[in-house]
């Protein structure tokens, strides 16, 4: 314990260090975490720092009140988004998420240029090949009884969908699947490093060819389209394709599988979602709530409080919507899964940077439920199997044996 203590920094009370926080890069657990940790961190302060939560191994605040993190959202005074992913800085480049991790002013620019890409009547029209991507995988498991549900659909099925928007062959679907669990799934810097090069690589080729050739996919979308007046330049053209990549793959597989996992357990809740489908978009809500996986990160601009407690600049702060979303003092039941409450959650975060791709993976979610439920008898897990979740940076089960 010493030697963490002389790292940390004056401005920080020593009773709220922790260097026993349970999300730490690498760790898995084989409870379920929502069940066990996450009512265990709300029986402690309002906010701690842990000596190991940012990429890295590097310290970060930990809020875990619903409040203030609606508060920090909406906080771009005090706190910017700039480079809270680790990834273009590991290869050293210096472009940014985009828009995720541009600050305002200029935020507002790329939102309204990128506002369109989800509408409505866009995703109608991607509908039925999201359907049909469903029902393919979904084909090669349904007579066999069983299947490894994270390997063989919700890791799989949302990088088709990303392929498909992003004019790539689907062929590239395994590539891309070895080079998301480089990025994000790899404790070992060298592989992170690695997998972000070959992503930047490929999409930076894509890119040059879609400059020549345009066609109607998000990559000549952000090829053809201004800003202010002028053209994308690479680096906003790489942080766009980059930003869909690290939003909107391994999060709808998260979410996909904490859903399923939640059916399997609950048989209750899985024959009335299936006798009445209507209800799936609002039982969601509450999955995404009590589900919640993502944590993304702020670094502190300008000295601030939290709870009374002194932020300083360069210090990172964590945004857990899975804490946010099951906090006691704003929730009724906050670790009840009631699929009749309509929850005001912040899984898709709140303020300017709430998710652009939300009604994509609303979608997705909605089709994959409903492909189960056409094809599959009820499903439960397989007896005996032992579910490990990775914690860091998102909580995802490695596996999910179903049998039915
Ligand atoms: C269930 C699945 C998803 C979850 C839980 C999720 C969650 C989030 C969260 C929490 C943020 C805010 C990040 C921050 O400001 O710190 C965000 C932003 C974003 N997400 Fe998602 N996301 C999901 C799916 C998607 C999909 C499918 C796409 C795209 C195809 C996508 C694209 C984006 C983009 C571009 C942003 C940046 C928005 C901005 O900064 O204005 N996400 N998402």
């Amino acid at each position: 314990m010493n030697a963490i203590l002389k790292q940390i920094p004056a401005h920080v009370p020593q009773h709220l260090v922790r260097d026993d926080f349970p999300f730490i890069m690498g760790a898995t657990t084989a409870e379920n975490p929502f069940t066990t940790m996450v009512p265990a961190i709300h029986q402690g302060p309002e906010i701690v720092y842990s000596t190991n939560f940012y990429p890295g191994h590097q310290p970060a605040w930990i809020p875990r009140r619903l409040e203030d993190l609606q508060a920090l959202y909406q906080d771009t005074e005090h706190f910017s988004s700039e480079g809270f992913s680790p990834f273009a800085r590991l290869i050293g480049e210096n472009w940014n998420l985009v828009p995720a991790e541009i600050d305002p002013p200029a935020h507002a620019a790329y939102r309204t240029l990128l506002n369109p890409l989800f509408t409505p009547r866009r995703l109608q029209a991607l509908d039925d090949k999201v359907r049909q991507s469903a029902r393919e995988f979904i084909d090669k498991f349904k007579a066999r009884g069983e299947c490894e549900f994270m390997s063989e659909f919700a890791l799989r099925f949302p990088i088709v969908v990303f392929l498909d928007l992003m004019g790539l062959p689907r062929e590239r679907m395994e590539q891309f699947l070895e080079w998301e669990n480089m990025l994000l799934h790899s404790a070992d810097i060298e592989h992170v490093v690695r997998g972000t090069r070959y992503v930047v690589d490929y999409l930076r080729e894509v890119i040059d060819e879609r400059r020549k050739h345009p066609v109607d996919d998000l990559i000549s979308f952000g090829v053809r389209e201004t800003i202010d007046g002028r053209p994308l330049n690479d680096n906003e053209l790489i942080g766009f394709c980059f930003n869909l990549f690290i939003g909107g793959l391994d999060t709808v597989s998260t979410n996909i599988s904490w859903q399923v996992r939640h059916l399997a357990e609950t048989p209750s809740d899985q024959q009335r979602l299936r006798e009445q489908r209507e209800l799936i978009p609002n039982a969601l809500e509450e999955f995404y709530r009590r589900y919640a996986a993502v944590t993304t990160f702020r670094t502190c601009i300008k000295t601030t409080t939290v709870r009374g407690v002194t932020i300083m600049p360069g210090d990172k702060i964590a945004m857990p919507t899975t804490l946010a979303n099951t906090d006691p003092a704003a929730w009724d039941r906050p670790f009840d899964v009631d699929i009749d409450r309509v929850p005001r959650h912040i899984t898709f975060a709140y303020g300017i940077h709430r998710c652009l791709g939300a009604p994509l993976a609303r979608r997705e979610s909605v089709i994959a439920l409903e492909e189960l439920f056409a094809a599959l008898p009820p499903f439960r897990i397989k007896e005996g199997a032992e579910i490990i979740i990775e914690l860091v940076p998102i909580l995802q089960p490695r596996n999910l044996p179903l049998v039915w």
